[in-house]
């Protein structure tokens, strides 16, 4: 199944690809301009702000949320009917530690308000955090893919891992720009989600 987008592209290949070098692209831009000086860091408004950006180019759905349910590997993500609170939730959690941190952005990852392009765009949102709370961000090219996956797969049951993971990535150099666009670098080229109906729940 390949996603409705303005290009009309219909190889699931071809996509990944496209949607990679415009992501990337967009992230190198985002860095570079005042795009989202207006915006608080830990808000959702800031997340979709990112999500938007990234993707407007490709999907009509950037920055909205998402209206199907959806699962990925065993997790089922947020049901759409909670999505609004679940959001309110998560903007309200505290964010004044690494610790209080890493727990707002996995329940951000449980809420997973997009249809698509979570990842990419919560990674930025943390790392602003970050930086706005602790002026340290987290340097993705020093973290390794498949660890992360794992740990955010575990995430929603233990988040100890996660923690680990990211903590020996922490850096400070805030103002370097490969460290952001390295977390859109991470992108898997396939597009693992399952669609449930709600009455499965
Ligand atoms: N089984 C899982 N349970 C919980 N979270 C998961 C699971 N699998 C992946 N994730 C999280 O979801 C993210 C992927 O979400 P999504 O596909 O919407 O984002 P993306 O930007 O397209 O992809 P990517 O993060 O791979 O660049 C992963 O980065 C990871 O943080
Ligand atoms: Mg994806």
């Amino acid at each position: 199944m390949v996603l409705n987008n303005k290009f009309n592209i219909t190889d699931s290949t071809e996509l990944a690809r496209l949607e990679e070098q415009i992501s990337k692209k967009k992230a190198v831009k985002l860095f570079e301009n005042k795009y989202l000086d207006s915006y608080t860091a830990g808000s959702f408004a800031m997340l979709s702000a990112i999500h938007k950006y990234l993707f407007n180019e490709i999907y009509e759905f950037a920055r909205q949320v998402r209206t199907v349910n959806i699962s990925k590997g065993n997790f089922r993500f947020a049901p759409v009917m909670y999505l609004q609170s679940a959001i309110e939730h998560v903007e309200a959690m505290p964010q004044s530690t690494f610790d209080e941190i890493v727990e707002k952005y996995v329940e951000m990852n449980i809420v997973h308000p997009f249809r698509e392009g979570n990842g990419r765009s919560t990674r930025i949102w943390l790392n602003l955090i970050l930086k706005k709370e602790l002026s340290k961000v987290i340097d993705w090219s020093s973290v390794d893919k498949e660890d992360y996956l794992q740990a955010m797969e575990r995430s929603p049951i233990k988040d100890i891992e996660i923690k680990h993971v990211l903590k020996q990535a922490l850096t400070d150099k805030v103002n370097d720009r490969e460290v952001y666009i390295k977390g859109i670098d991470y992108s898997y080229f396939y597009e693992g989600y399952m669609i449930f109906k709600a009455e499965e729940l």
